[in-house]
């Protein structure tokens, strides 16, 4: 599919992986809606980029469906969905404390996997009704889940169960949607270079990086944008996790 003029719905678009695929989207000519929670930074990119900002909560169905309601009526049907919002959290499953609580593994779940189902699952109503384009594409969607889906560390039992959540339902998830053209696709990064890790002390950053085999750092935002863009111009890849990760096992701590 061709970047240029299509409208893409970018969540969690204000920070990140996010932020960066939102900018390069609008680059490339797209109208681009940056869905968040956070409302000023949300429009703070929006405007860097000349797109729109929606405050919404992926987990909450009535205020995604006001968020797409709100991006179609500004740039038109969105045939290009980039699932971005995401929380880290480590907590170990039980230690001396007692039992991790069982609200913290809900909370990681409900925003990773079910937000990200909740906001695939009204965009996918919105492009099967769409005209067919060239080789009868109707849309794309990009999943962000994360090598802990496949190689988790102590303290990861939460993010790796919703993010192995996400792996797990790209490929029936484009099976559904393969009579309307709809691709869907995941990319599972590494260690990327955002506000999260940003925090971290340099040597902590450094060490970090030392330990990916190659290139010998962290991941930047604009080579998992660059992922989303390819993913959206070729048609044929589809119902696949792609690990962008230079060649990263995760150890178990
Ligand atoms: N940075 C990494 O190294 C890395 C590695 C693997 C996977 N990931 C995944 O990539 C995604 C982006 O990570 P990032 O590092 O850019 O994080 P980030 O914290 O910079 O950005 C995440 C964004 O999601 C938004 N968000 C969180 N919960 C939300 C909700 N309920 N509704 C709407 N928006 C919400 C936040 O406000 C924030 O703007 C996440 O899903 C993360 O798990 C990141």
């Amino acid at each position: 599919m061709k970047i240029e003029g299509l409208a893409a719905l970018v969540t969690g678009g204000a920070s990140g992986l996010g932020a960066q695929t939102a900018r390069l989207l609008a680059a490339r000519g797209a109208k681009v809606a940056v869905l968040d929670r956070n409302a000023s930074q949300a429009q703070a990119v929006a405007t860097d980029i000349g797109g729109l900002a929606l405050t919404c909560d992926v987990t909450d169905a009535d205020s995604v469906q006001q968020a797409l309601d709100a991006a179609r009526g500004q740039h038109g049907p969105a045939r290009v969905l980039v699932n971005c919002a995401g929380v880290g959290g480590a907590h170990r499953i039980a230690g001396r404390q007692g039992p991790m609580p069982l609200a913290d593994f809900s909370r990681i779940v409900q925003i990773n996997l079910v937000g990200t189902f909740n906001v695939m699952r009204l965009a996918a109503a919105g492009m099967t009704a769409l005209d067919p384009l060239d080789d009868g594409e109707r849309g794309v969607m990009v999943n962000t889940t994360s090598i802990a889906a496949y190689d988790g560390q102590m303290g990861q039992t939460a993010y790796a169960a919703s993010k192995g959540g996400i792996a797990a339902l790209t490929l029936p998830a484009a099976r559904d949607l393969a009579q309307f053209g709809v691709r869907v696709m995941a990319i599972a990064p590494g260690l990327f270079r955002t506000p999260l890790l940003d925090e971290l002390p340099p040597e902590v950053q450094t060490s970090l990086g030392g330990s990916v085999p190659f290139p010998k750092r962290l991941g930047q935002p604009a080579e998992f944008a660059a992922l989303v863009a390819h993913i959206v111009e070729n048609a044929y890849l589809n119902g696949e996790v792609i690990r962008l990760d230079g060649a990263l096992r995760m150890p178990p701590r």
